[in-house]
């Protein structure tokens, strides 16, 4: 069965995009799974960073992209199609992962958020809006074990089509008290909209990303995240810290090309946290 989780938090810069690209490189290489990585955010950073350039700037001139799909939805002759936007064997690890897969984004629609927002706000009843992407997309999602959406930083149209298609929804926060106070918004959101859908989507937790041991105020932080965790209804926030580190920011650039996992996360920090992240996920949806 195929599992899909959104990685989702207002705040940007929280680590959500590195995160997914993490997930995604050690589920598929440490755990065999089959993974595609949906990236639903104009800025394109997942795609930049699991696809080569050129091959990314081709593939936008061709409309096959995420974005095309949204643009499409206002078009009278569609240009994207699914099996031809999907890059396979993508990543900087050995030349391309086998078994993982991206559906990439694309930036020369940066501006389709709010043009969404405007056409679709004239619309009365805006719930088809919603289900964009599993309309278009949700007959490959069978292929995989694993989907990671990696979303913008909003709870706009753009990723509230990741929810419908999700069945867990992740949030990455730095441990910093602005970040945390965030959080109860995201789960109201989150829950309005299921409400409005009908949607079975479930919180799976917070992760503490860039942690900065030296910062008093993150270690206090951990302690409220792990106490408030049923109370403001995300259920937990994992084990695992994923600590600010320099070669975590580094490995994600695709032009440094690794052999292994571990020579892209640099052991032992932070291989071995993305290792026990990836599993202590997989474990919470039973893989
Ligand atoms: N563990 C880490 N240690 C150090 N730097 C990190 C770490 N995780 C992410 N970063 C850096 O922090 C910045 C933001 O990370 P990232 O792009 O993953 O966040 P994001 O939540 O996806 O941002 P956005 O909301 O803009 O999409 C990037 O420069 C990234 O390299
Ligand atoms: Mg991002």
């Amino acid at each position: 069965m195929t599992v899909s989780i959104s990685l989702i938090n207002m705040k940007g810069g929280v680590g959500k995009t590195t995160l997914t690209i993490a997930l995604a490189e050690f589920m598929a290489i440490e755990h065999g799974l089959r993974v595609l990585v949906i990236d639903l955010d104009p800025q394109s950073n997942a795609s930049a960073c699991l696809m080569d350039l050129e091959q990314w700037k081709r593939q936008n001139m061709r409309g096959q992209t995420v974005m095309r799909l949204f643009l499409d939805s206002f078009k009278d002759w569609p240009v994207f199609s699914p099996r031809e936007a999907v890059v396979k064997n993508a990543s900087n690890i050995g030349g391309g992962i086998e078994g993982l897969d991206l559906m990439p984004s694309g930036t020369e629609l940066m501006d389709l958020q709010d043009s969404l927002m405007t056409i679709y706000s004239e619309q009365e009843d805006r719930s088809p809006l919603i289900y964009l992407l599993r309309d278009a997309i949700g007959n490959i999602l069978q292929d995989y074990d694993m989907v990671l959406i990696d979303c913008p930083p909003s709870l706009g149209l753009i990723t509230q089509n990741g929810l419908a298609i999700s069945d867990y929804y992740l949030i990455p926060v730095i441990p910093e008290t602005m970040s945390i106070h965030g959080i109860p918004q995201i789960v109201t959101r989150v829950n309005r909209f299921k409400k409005q859908t009908g949607s079975s989507l479930e919180p799976m937790g917070v992760v503490a990303t860039r942690y900065r041991q030296q910062n008093p105020e993150h270690f206090l932080n951990l302690s409220d995240l792990r106490a408030g965790a049923q109370k403001k209804g995300y259920r937990r926030l994992f084990e695992t810290i994923i600590h600010e580190s320099t070669p975590a920011a580094n490995a994600v650039n695709f032009r440094r090309q690794a052999a292994k996992l571990r020579e892209k996360y640099a052991s032992p920090r932070p291989f071995n946290e993305y290792r026990e992240l990836s599993r202590e996920v997989l474990n919470h949806v039973g893989k």
